[in-house]
């Protein structure tokens, strides 16, 4: 009898069992990732450089956000060239930024409050520092010199080939100690690692399997596209543009078929503690980006981010191709390496209502949002204004005309007060003005602010199953300025509709195609309006967003 009991419960639960485990495999579909530059996020120990258990503190605060899961970029020991994308050791926290007993703590917070934590993998390259490299250098028969690209230059005091880096000037180097080069895509502090080698392969295995030990929920994986170059070191074509310069396109550097074996690789050992790969996936079109597809997760989609200004058609377009074209598809507006979005697609006399604008669109479509820090406040970039207060070398090395990276890496603004609220000391990069007016504290109290509207939204997104699960319907597409679509699910549909020109807009829209009728409960809109509408006359402000659930 109880045998029988025994294989009854059995025949019950393991479905459940199996099934509730596919959907935790799957979290990351509706989860809102979170990117934290520690650097920047908040200073528990006020030496004006973020730290891990400055995150932690505030925990709270991502967890009222809605946020589910945090992506923090390198936190590794690091000689900070590339603040931290020149990792010297990956199995280790810079003291700068904490410990690993700090780190653990951070994941075990994080859980009590179902957030997740996903760190950086920078697969690419290491450090100079690391001690693979030094090894590497130290001599032609060292045992780990094939564990980098080392080859003779093409001709005394010439590098092997034309490859150029990615932050200006050649790709190789050259070491005296041995008389050969090395290459580095990146910074000359960031030579690169040697992929056709089978024990780097390994040795970058046995790191992700460390940090999914220790609970790491997935990994971003930094410039991906990169990690092989052409073994037969063919020179790059070089392209004439209009006005006469030359550029190297990227042929033989950039996108080797090869690299999706490795990812491939990394995803099986990833599918083991049932963890997420996000790809930092640079292509120039959905069609390009589709490919990652097969291993990862998540490759972001900076085709989106590309649009550069708010554009109904423009957008419609892009959503149309990520729709057709991606499994699920992966959206930001913001990150470290770019200028903060607040600024790309501000207007100056509109910019709040353009952060809302965004916000609702990338939160209301059918895919994973990931956010930059500070975005949910509406911060702006803060450029240098002198050579001598630039931090990311690229800026020193190209300034004016690029002024580097450091403005999109401020500190947090928590409050108004001094360094707005990060740390008690100078920061590493100066606080701007804007952070008076967009800060936490006063954002919080402002039931109009940034702040609260992403709140409401992400509310909406976890809540809403039409947002969750709907498919994605486009009303209206011939509409130059008003951007319209529909969530449907299960026989209903939640409506978005968000002005996106500068003047004062209105639709009409008939869903009686869709077999639906003709009004609307409001679930969120940036100006008020009634509690329901009607669909023949939608007033939009500028910028302005109306949702609503339509029956
Ligand atoms: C990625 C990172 C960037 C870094 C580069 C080299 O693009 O996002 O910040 O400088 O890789 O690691």
């Amino acid at each position: 009898m109880k045998r029988l009991y025994a294989l009854l419960l059995l025949v019950v639960l393991l479905p459940c069992t199996l099934f509730a485990q596919e959907k935790d495999r799957d979290w990351w579909k509706h989860a809102v990732f979170y990117e934290i530059y520690p650097r920047s996020f908040a200073d528990s120990n006020n030496d004006g450089l973020g730290d891990l258990n400055g995150i932690t503190a505030h925990l709270d605060y991502l967890k009222r956000l809605g946020v589910d899961a945090i992506w923090i970029t390198p936190c590794f020991p690091s000689p900070q060239v590339d603040f931290g994308y020149d990792v010297s050791d990956y199995e280790s926290i810079d003291p700068a930024y904490g410990t690993l007993a700090d780190f653990d703590r951070l994941v075990a917070e994080a859980r009590k409050r179902n957030i997740r934590v996903v760190l950086d993998f920078v697969l690419n390259h290491t450090s100079d520092r690391h001690a693979w490299f030094q090894d590497s250098r130290s001599s032609r028969t060292s045992a780990k010199r094939d564990w980098f690209v080392w080859r003779d230059g093409a001709a005394p005091g010439q590098p092997p080939n034309n490859w150029g880096s990615v932050f200006g000037g050649s790709a190789w180097q050259l070491d005296p100690a041995t008389g050969q080069y090395y290459l580095h895509q990146f910074y000359p502090e960031q030579p690169d690692l040697n992929w056709r080698y089978p024990e780097v392969e390994d040795a970058m295995m046995e790191v992700a399997r460390f940090w999914f030990k220790r609970g790491v929920a997935g990994f971003r994986l930094d410039a991906v596209d990169r990690i092989y170059e052409d073994p037969d070191l063919r020179d790059n074509p070089v392209k004439v543009d209009p006005d006469g310069s030359e550029t190297l396109v990227e042929t033989y550097t950039t996108n080797l078929p090869e690299l999706h074996n490795v990812l491939r690789h990394l995803r099986t050992v990833a599918d083991e503690y049932g963890a997420v790969l996000v790809g930092e996936t640079w292509t120039s079109s959905v069609e390009e980006l589709q490919r990652y597809y097969n291993s990862l997760q998540m490759p972001m989609n900076f085709v989106f981010t590309m649009v550069n200004r708010p554009s109904a058609p423009e957008f419609r377009k892009q959503i149309h191709d990520a729709e057709r074209g991606l499994g699920w598809p992966v959206y930001l507006f913001s990150n470290h390496d770019i200028t903060r979005h607040y600024d790309r697609y501000g207007d100056r006399a509109y910019n709040d209502q353009i952060a809302k604008a965004l916000a609702a669109l990338y939160l209301t479509l059918r895919g994973t949002p990931i956010l930059y820090y500070g975005e949910e406040i509406g911060m702006t970039n803060n450029d240098p204004a002198r050579v001598q207060d630039v931090k990311d070398p690229i800026g020193r090395r190209f300034w004016p005309h690029n002024k580097g990276r450091d403005g999109e890496r401020t500190p947090m603004q928590w409050t108004a007060g001094p360094n707005g609220g990060f740390s008690q000391t100078a920061p590493w990069l100066p606080v701007p003005d804007s952070a008076r007016t967009h800060n936490v504290a006063a954002e919080e109290k402002d039931e109009r602010s940034i702040l609260r509207f992403y709140r409401h939204l992400l509310e909406l997104r976890h809540t809403n199953e039409q947002l969750r699960e709907g498919n994605y319907v486009a009303l209206n597409e011939n509409d130059a300025n008003v951007l319209a679509y529909l969530r449907t699910y299960k026989g209903k549909a939640v409506l978005v509709a968000i002005n996106m020109s500068a003047v004062p807009r209105k639709i009409a829209l008939d869903l009686r195609q869709h077999s639906f009728g003709a009004k609307a409960k409001t679930l969120l809109a940036t100006e008020s309006q009634p509690g329901s509408i009607h669909l023949s006359e939608i007033s939009l402000a500028p910028f302005g967003v109306y949702i609503g659930e339509v029956k």
